[in-house]
């Protein structure tokens, strides 16, 4: 055997350059299940200390994307679209702009991941829906977006099946903050769906693998590199992580909320705000950039308003209703949490900010999250957040409630919450939730 896995891990821990057909070659292998994960642990692991060249991150893309089939949706009239976000805490907009994009009229074939790390994923999301099948051939999967406009589908043995094993790996081996290995699953990803247009959804801050603008840029410059190569039109918006979005973060607690704000439902918190006003903003500005890419809308301003009265009218929801009976799912009983814990604050003073990965951590530790590839969800499990950064709160005051069906869980995750938030005298405002749009 001419080709040595160890050679290849030695060769990155060593800081050198892989060739694309070294890269290809493991890539290939473990995704057939000829490297085993031990092997793929410690390359990543290489990986994420000793980074990638762009070329090397373009061989990588190629290698994972071609590790499977690209959808042909020739089939499929119109400007196919699609969101990807890097990741975060309750960032749930996926759930609300697929079906705007899609009632408004430009076709959403989405494939999504599950939770990574400390962040939340799109099927566990969906799958928290009783019955709701994320796992569609591909042929089927071209054939719903044909008739609906819409899918949600997972990577799977034909699409990017390179990415499923690696992310699920990488999730467990404190692997995912690294700038090649994220711009390689997502790009895979999306250039196996077949889309036309991309809108990027960089984080940046406490809870988001990027903690700076600055990193965030640079990941969102990359991906938009890789998009443009492939002849795709892209445009980022860099948005704050620095807390977590909406209401709740778990995965029924967060279609609860995307379902609310799809009925056009507020919810005031105790601080006399809307607390689902951030995911309905996000979503509307991510829609309206899709739709813009799709040619529905000739300015930003007017894709928006044509992304909100879909949502108002009531369009949105009709379509989010479509989308879980044609993957099985059954919205009107969607399970809720059995039992709910409070924790409430020491001091009086304003919020400084929350430490958001811990937040997603908390998440794990009551499993709305995985600590291992074969852990399975709890899905009534979350956490729901009463105060945001700038608020001013009482000592007694609620800032969190945990939910779930297990009372010891929920106990076990309080430490870590509790040391998830700063509070002091100082007056700070409000962030805002988009720092940069790069088109
Ligand atoms: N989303 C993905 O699909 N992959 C990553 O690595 C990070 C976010």
């Amino acid at each position: 055997m001419s080709f040595l896995p160890a050679e290849i891990i030695k060769k990155k821990r060593n800081g050198g350059e892989l060739t694309s057909d070294e890269i290809e070659e493991f890539i290939l292998g473990y995704a057939r299940g000829s490297i085993p994960d031990y092997q793929m642990s410690a390359l990543l692991m290489a990986i994420f200390f000793k980074g990638m060249t762009k070329e090397e991150t373009l061989g990588l893309t190629k290698a994972m994307l071609h590790s499977g089939e690209v959808v042909d949706f020739s089939s499929v009239k119109g400007f196919k679209v699609d969101k990807h976000s890097t990741g975060g805490v309750g960032d749930k907009t996926s759930l609300i702009l697929g079906p705007i994009v899609a009632a408004a009229g430009a076709p959403v074939p989405m494939i999504s991941g599950r939770g990574l790390g400390h962040t939340g994923g799109t099927l566990d999301k969906l799958e928290a829906i009783p019955g709701f099948n994320t796992q569609k051939p591909l042929p089927e999967f071209i054939e719903l977006v044909r008739k609906n406009n819409i899918c949600f589908i997972g990577q799977t043995k034909e699409i990017c099946p390179a990415d499923k094993k690696i992310y699920a790996l990488r999730d467990v081996t404190a692997t995912v903050e690294s700038l090649p290995l994220i711009c390689a699953s997502i790009m895979s990803k999306k250039l196996a769906e077949g889309i036309d247009g991309l809108v990027l959804d960089v984080k940046y801050g406490s809870g988001a693998f990027m903690k700076t603008p600055a990193l965030a840029e640079e990941l969102a410059v990359n991906l938009m590199n890789i998009a443009k190569g492939y002849g795709k039109k892209v445009t980022s918006l860099l948005t704050n992580m620095d807390q977590p979005l909406g209401r709740y973060a778990g995965n029924s607690l967060e279609v609860d909320e995307c379902v609310a704000i799809m009925k056009n439902e507020k919810f005031i918190g105790p601080q006399g705000y809307d607390l689902y006003e951030d995911t309905r903003e996000l979503s509307l500005r991510l829609s309206a950039h899709m739709l813009l890419l799709a040619g529905i809308g000739k300015t930003e301003e007017e894709s928006y308003q044509i992304a909100l009265e879909t949502l108002t009218s009531g369009k949105a929801l009709a379509k989010f209703e479509e989308l879980c009976k044609i993957h099985g799912g059954d919205l009107r009983n969607v399970p809720k949490p059995k039992y709910s814990m409070k924790i409430t604050s020491e001091k009086s003073g304003f919020i400084q900010g929350f430490h958001t990965e811990a937040i997603g951590v908390a998440g794990i530790l009551i499993k709305a999250g995985r600590a291992q590839t074969t852990d399975i969800i709890a899905p009534t499990a979350g956490i729901e957040f009463h105060a945001k950064v700038g608020d001013e709160v009482k000592s007694g005051d609620t800032l969190f409630t945990l939910h779930g069906d297990d009372q010891d869980l929920l106990a076990s995750a309080v430490p870590m919450l509790k040391s998830a938030i700063n509070i002091s005298l100082q007056k700070v405002s409000k962030p805002s939730l988009i720092l940069k749009v790069l088109s």
